[in-house]
């Protein structure tokens, strides 16, 4: 009998790495993606809707339908978007086909709600952008919230600093707000931060395999080539830090990361600080509200099953839908 397969959420910011991470979803047997529900961040609400829209049909999957959330963070506006490293329009200047599907009519807290309450199966959330929407669904849809199996956040740092300021990840720096209700809301939440997903960069090597496996490997690998001169301007590597294709590994193969139970607190204040997560690693907590935050990866491991993955995902071997 075949095993069952997870159904899986996945909230985004389409994005260069969301998109890598949105494929190797679809490349993987082992999850059902039901709904893709879509987030300010990286480039506006408006595109990283339009953007998902055009990843899954570039897929094959226009089927996978696409709420879009909220198109800015509970409090305060973010600063800045990041178009200097997802190109303006969110996809590393490559236009894809546009989607015959339209964007689905319900708000994305709406849909989740929907998806979470009616599901026999326990749900996957992997939250790959700033954490608006997924703060918006424990405020105005609790009970829905509560039936998440696993909520996998791409986002913080507990011993690497910051990424869009020396104290803070992008994703947590976008909403610190709504980052601080999803760590203390007691979920059964992964933190793929910083920690992992930095040391474990897809180089170019890897990227080539993918761009020669057909039309699907071959537009994501376009879409990473001002991702990489981003990465080797930014922090000098030959390669990209694809850090939400991590995430949706943990979300795919339960246990690929080690985590450890911390407790984890997001500065909101207005200082220099604003977004970090202060990750207590001073003791195992035990607390109700313990995020497990990842602390070792294979890098090498995880990097192989992403290129595998997009490599025969590209060749036409698709998974049963
Ligand atoms: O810090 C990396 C995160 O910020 C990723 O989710 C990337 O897409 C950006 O949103
Ligand atoms: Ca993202």
């Amino acid at each position: 009998m075949a095993p069952t397969r997870i159904p899986l959420v996945i909230d985004t910011d389409p994005g260069v790495d969301d998109a890598l991470a949105v494929l190797l979803a679809l490349a993987s047997p082992e999850v059902d993606l039901r709904l893709v529900t879509t987030v300010h961040g990286n480039v506006e609400l408006t595109q990283t809707t339009e953007n998902a829209l055009r990843v899954l049909h570039l897929a094959g999957r226009s089927d996978v339908p696409v709420a879009g959330g909220a198109r800015s963070s509970l409090v305060v506006p973010q600063v800045q978007r990041a178009g200097h490293v997802h190109g303006t329009a969110g996809l590393g200047g490559v236009v894809l086909p546009l989607s015959p599907a339209a964007v689905d009519p319900r708000p994305a807290v709406t849909a989740l709600a929907e998806l979470l309450t009616t599901s026999e199966e326990p749900v996957t959330v992997a939250a790959i952008g700033p954490l608006t929407n997924i703060a918006l669904l424990l405020a105005v849809h609790p009970d829905a919230a509560a039936r998440i199996g696993r909520l996998v956040v791409m986002g913080g740092s507990a011993t690497r600093g910051g990424n869009v300021t020396a104290a803070a990840e992008f994703n947590i720096w976008a909403d610190p707000e709504a980052a601080a209700v999803v760590f203390r809301a007691g979920l059964p939440t992964v933190m793929v931060g910083l920690d992992v997903t930095l040391p474990t960069v897809l180089t170019a090597a890897g990227i080539s395999r993918f761009a020669a496996a057909g039309p699907v490997g071959a537009s994501a690998a376009a879409a990473l080539a001002q991702y990489v001169d981003h990465a080797r301007t930014a922090y000098g590597t030959d390669g990209v830090v694809v850090h939400d294709a991590l995430a949706l590994t943990e979300a795919i193969v339960p246990g690929t990361l080690g985590t450890v139970p911390r407790d984890v607190v997001v500065d909101t204040g207005p200082g220099a600080g604003r977004g970090q997560t202060l990750v207590d690693r001073r003791t195992v907590s035990t607390a109700d509200d313990a995020v497990a935050v990842a602390e070792q990866v294979d890098s090498e491991a995880a990097v192989e099953f992403l290129v595998s993955r997009l490599v025969a995902f590209g060749s036409g071997a698709q998974p049963p839908r």
